[in-house]
């Protein structure tokens, strides 16, 4: 079977995608000869990528028959997919996976799989090989759609599987369980080419490439007829959607987008700010479905740790670019995401930084500390910053930030926004919780069920991170 599994072609043939499937359904009929209804358990941690690539697992898993249940001891199948772009998510990954070896004692049926961009760094790999015998199989985001043929393998000839480095690929009909009705995320790529100095997405992920654009089309036209609200298009960076397919680029994708019918938000990320055109700005501004708010990172605002991160534009550049979206959508809400204490950045350096983010006056921030990634060019440089610096430095942006985070939410006091409520708030349940076009959180009082429906809501309160309000009515 597996010798007729193409894998050396960018895009995974139907035909070897109708393998899979076929698998899938053999291991639910096997399952049902014997009256068995398994569960699985599947632990996700990272970005919007990796949630999607477990919608996608999970879409098998349902195929091959399994339910699913958060209660690990009663699961047969506990699966982690888990993220590489920090060091902290791999510790916390390898001390998760420590503890399922109880798990394991008392149930040894019990199927244990680790997946996602961590095992794609060879030392994970070899550490789980070596030190965790009770991992039955491993295997990296190029495997995805691979799942039913490797848990196949497991499942009926007990070997420990291990698959890693396949070619980069792009498999288009593997079903997927999305995790919200109301809201969706949706892949237009995969991979990046940019090689950021410290960043490990293109060893793990591979080079970029495209999805064809009738597919996008297809599962965005469907996921709106079947109710979705608020589709998010992902890719490390949907700014090159297309340079692999040649007659289009990611706003000619959204043109194909924006004649779709329905009331739904479109999102996108991450872009980069070397490669957003002002033909995508004109676009966003002006499109019935994208609401006008860019998730751009700028990582640092230092020329000279910019270029040595490798990331192929200026403070200037970046600042002038805000001013071209701000000008083209004076109501645009901004996000971005910093790493401080790049390997060598002085606190001056990093005082650029604290320039860019008064001056951009972003909505929210996703800030990062430094973390050494192995094989990736920063984490050789010399000059590794302290962590007692890193913190210091990182607590002294926050507190600009929050700053102008608080005062951009008290603006909102008063005002009407639009809500997608999506379900109810962390700390209270008889509160709706939802989030605005502009992707804020607002938790809001409401005297029907409104889950899934866009609302109107008052701004009544606001604190630094999130609004408080109350319905007035549903969108028409
Ligand atoms: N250390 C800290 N932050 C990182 N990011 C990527 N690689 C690293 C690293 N080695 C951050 C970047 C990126 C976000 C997804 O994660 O800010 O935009
Ligand atoms: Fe990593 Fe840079 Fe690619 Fe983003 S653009 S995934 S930071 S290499």
């Amino acid at each position: 079977m597996e010798n007729n599994v193409k894998t050396n072609e960018k895009y995974i043939s139907p035909e070897c995608i109708e393998q899979m499937l076929d698998i899938a359904r053999s291991i639910r009929a096997r399952f049902a000869q014997r009256n068995q209804h398994p569960v699985a358990t599947v632990i996700t941690y990272g970005c919007q990528q990796n949630e999607n690539d477990s919608e996608r697992i999970k879409g098998m898993l349902a195929e091959m028959g399994y339910g699913f249940t958060e209660d690990k001891a009663e699961s047969d199948l506990i699966l982690f997919n888990t993220c590489a772009v920090r060091e902290n998510a791999e510790k916390k990954l390898f001390g998760n996976v420590g503890a399922l070896k109880h798990y394991k004692q008392r149930k040894p049926s019990l199927k244990i799989i680790v997946c996602g961009c961590v095992v794609g760094q060879p030392h994970a790999e070899r550490e789980l090989k070596q030190k965790y015998p009770f991992v039955d199989l491993v295997f990296d985001t190029k495997s995805v759609y691979r799942f039913p043929l490797l848990l196949q393998r497991v499942l009926f000839s007990d070997e420990r599987v291990f698959e890693t480095g396949m070619a980069d690929t792009v498999a288009e009909g593997i079903p997927v369980l999305h995790a919200k009705q109301s809201s969706a995320f949706v892949s237009v790529m995969y991979g990046c080419n940019n090689f950021c100095s410290y960043c490990i997405v293109p060893y793990v992920r591979g080079r970029e490439r495209s999805r064809k654009p009738e597919y996008v089309v297809e599962e965005v036209r469907k996921l709106v007829e079947n109710g979705c609200r608020d589709i998010t298009l992902l890719g490390q960076n949907v700014n090159s959607y297309g340079k692999d397919l040649g007659d289009i680029d990611f706003t000619g994708l959204l043109e194909k987008l924006e004649v779709i019918e329905g009331d739904f938000l479109l999102r996108f990320m991450t872009s980069h700010p070397k490669d957003m055109s002002d033909r995508l700005i004109a676009h966003i501004a002006k499109s019935r479905h994208m609401p006008h708010h860019i998730h751009l990172p700028f990582q640092s605002g230092n020329d000279r740790i910019l270029k040595a991160m490798n990331r192929g534009y200026t403070k200037a550049d970046y600042l002038a670019l805000i001013e071209r979206i701000r000008t083209a959508m004076p109501d645009a809400t901004l996000t971005s995401d910093i790493i401080v204490g790049f390997p060598t950045e002085t606190y001056e350096e990093f005082l650029d930084t604290i320039d860019v983010v008064k001056k951009a006056r972003f909505d929210t921030l996703f800030t990062f500390l430094y973390s050494k990634r192995i094989g990736t060019p920063a984490a050789v440089m010399e000059g590794q910053i302290p962590d007692d610096e890193k913190h210091r430095r990182f607590d002294e942006l926050i507190a600009v930030q929050n700053e102008i985070s608080k005062q951009i939410n008290l603006s909102y006091v008063g005002r009407t926004v639009k809500v997608l409520a999506d379900g109810t708030s962390k700390t209270d349940s008889s509160v709706m919780s939802g989030r605005t076009d502009a992707n804020k959180v607002v938790d809001f009082t409401a005297p029907c069920d409104v889950k899934g429906k866009r609302c109107i809501v008052r701004i009544t309160e606001a604190k630094t991170w999130s609004l408080f309000g109350e319905f007035v009515d549903f969108c028409s």
